[in-house]
């Protein structure tokens, strides 16, 4: 009996963890938005990448994340409609400048993550 109890109160957070998968309550840059730039940006955004190249923007730590391109930031905390970072892989911009350059938009549920971070304050977490 006990143990059934245990195994319940153990289980069930995992399994909301696994399939809320798209609906983070809290979006990390380590766990949820770093992967996304790993997967999608860092081929152009690392030195001698084309992007890194011509926007000074990489994407390798959070500290350069929110350093932003040689022009200046592209997070603004708590405001992802001010965030060229958000603009640029959520379609609000001309297809000629989204991002990633030339490829398929990134999946609704990446954008969501990223306009979710940003939201929350584009934290270190
Ligand atoms: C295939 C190469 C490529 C990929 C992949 C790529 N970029 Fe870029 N990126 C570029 C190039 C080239 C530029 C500079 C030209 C421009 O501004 O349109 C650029 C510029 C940028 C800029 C600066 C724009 C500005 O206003 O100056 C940001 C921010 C950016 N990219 C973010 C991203 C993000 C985020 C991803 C991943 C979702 C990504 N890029 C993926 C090539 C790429």
């Amino acid at each position: 009996m006990r143990r059934s109890m245990l195994s319940v109160a153990f289980g069930l957070p995992l399994v909301l963890l696994f399939t809320g998968c798209g609906k983070l309550s809290t979006a990390s840059f380590e766990n949820d938005v770093h992967p996304i730039m790993q997967k999608h940006c860092v081929e152009c955004h690392l030195p001698g990448g084309a992007g890194f190249e011509a926007s000074g923007f990489l994407v390798d730590s959070y500290a350069s994340v929110m350093k932003g391109t040689k022009f200046g930031p592209v997070v603004v905390s708590g405001d992802a409609l001010s965030s060229s970072l958000y603009r640029l892989v959520a379609g609000e911009v001309d297809a000629s400048i989204q991002m990633p350059h030339g490829k398929d938009p990134i999946s609704t549920e990446e954008i969501a993550v990223i306009e979710k971070w940003i939201e929350q304050g584009a934290r270190d977490n």
